[in-house]
C-alpha cells in the first residue's frame, strides 16, 4: 500500500465489469494501492493453475486459448478457494468475476454465509472498437504483474519494469485478434446481462472507461471511496 494510502473497512466487496481491454486489471491493481484492498482476478487464478496443470487449470486452458467462458464450477471454486484466504479480510476488488449470473448468484450466497455483500458493481464502458487496439499492445512484467502497453503505457525504460527492474515481460496467448472477437462475444452474451442484474440489487454504478488511465483512476477512487465510507 502506498503512503497515505486510505484503508477502508473489512467487509468492502467491489466488482469491476466490463468486457476484455476495459481496464479491469489495471484500475483494480492501482484500487488496491490506495484502499488497501486485495485485487483477485479470476483470469490470473485461472493462468496460475493452467501454469501449474493442475485438473482445473487442465480443464481451463483450451476453453481459455478459444476466448470462451470456463465452466462456472471450475471458476467458482477456484474464486472461493482464494476468498478463504486470510488477506482476503481487508476487502477484495473482484476482477473478472461474476461474470455469468450464475456466478452472480453464487457469489451472493458466498457473502452471504460470511456475513458481506457487495459495496458496488462497477460497469466500466467502453466501445468495442477501442478493445483491439487495447489488447494488442498490452504486455504484463512476468515477475510482478504490473500491466503496460505499447502506447497508452509504455514503461519508462523499454523492456524494463517500471515497479520492479525485471526485463521478464509477457504477452497473453490469448491476446490476439481472433479470440478477442470471441472474447467480446462472450461479454456481450454472457457479462452484460449482469449489469441489468445489479442495478436490480441497487449495487450498480458506471464510469466512463473511454478515458486516459489517471482520469478513470481518479473517478473510481472517488466512487470507491463514497461506497465504502
Ligand atoms: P481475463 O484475464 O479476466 O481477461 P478479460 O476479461 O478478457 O480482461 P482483460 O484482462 O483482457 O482486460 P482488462 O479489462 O483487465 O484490461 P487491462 O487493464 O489489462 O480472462 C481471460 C479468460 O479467462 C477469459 O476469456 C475466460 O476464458 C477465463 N475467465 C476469467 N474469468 C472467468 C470467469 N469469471 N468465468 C469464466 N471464465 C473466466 O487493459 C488492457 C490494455 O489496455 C493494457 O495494456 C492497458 O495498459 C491498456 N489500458 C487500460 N486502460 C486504458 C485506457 N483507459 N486507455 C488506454 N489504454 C488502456
Amino acid at each position: 500500500m502506498m503512503d497515505g494510502a486510505t484503508t477502508t473497512t473489512a467487509a468492502t466487496v467491489l466488482i469491476l465489469l466490463g468486457p476484455p481491454g476495459a481496464g479491469k486489471g489495471t484500475q483494480a491493481r492501482m484500487l488496491e494501492e490506495t484502499f488497501g484492498l486485495v485485487q483477485l482476478s479470476t483470469g490470473d487464478l485461472l493462468r496460475e493453475a493452467v501454469a501449474a496443470r493442475t485438473d482445473a487449470g487442465k480443464a481451463a486452458k483450451a476453453v481459455m486459448e478459444s476466448g470462451k467462458l470456463v465452466s462456472d464450477d471450475i471458476v467458482i471454486a477456484i474464486l472461493r478457494d482464494r476468498l478463504e484466504d486470510p488477506d482476503c479480510a481487508k476487502g477484495v476488488i473482484l476482477d473478472g468475476f461474476p461474470r455469468t449470473t450464475v456466478q452472480a448468484d453464487a457469489l451472493a450466497a458466498l457473502l452471504k454465509e460470511r456475513g458481506q455483500s457487495v459495496n458496488a458493481a462497477i460497469s466500466m464502458d467502453v466501445d468495442d472498437a477501442a478493445m483491439v487496439e487495447r489488447i494488442s499492445g498490452r504486455f504484463t512484467c512476468g515477475h510482478c504483474g504490473e500491466g503496460y502497453h505499447d502506447t497508452f503505457k509504455p514503461s519508462a525504460t523499454s523492456g524494463i519494469c517500471d515497479k520492479c527492474g525485471s526485463s521478464d515481460m509477457k504477452r497473453r496467448a490469448d491476446d490476439n485478434a481472433e479470440t478477442v472477437v470471441q472474447r467480446l462475444e462472450a461479454y456481450h452474451a454472457q457479462t452484460a446481462p449482469l449489469i441489468t442484474y445489479y442495478e436490480r440489487t441497487g449495487a450498480l454504478s458506471r464510469i466512463d472507461a473511454m478515458k486516459a488511465i489517471e482520469e478513470i483512476a481518479s473517478n473510481l477512487s472517488q466512487l470507491v471511496a463514497k461506497v465504502t465510507a
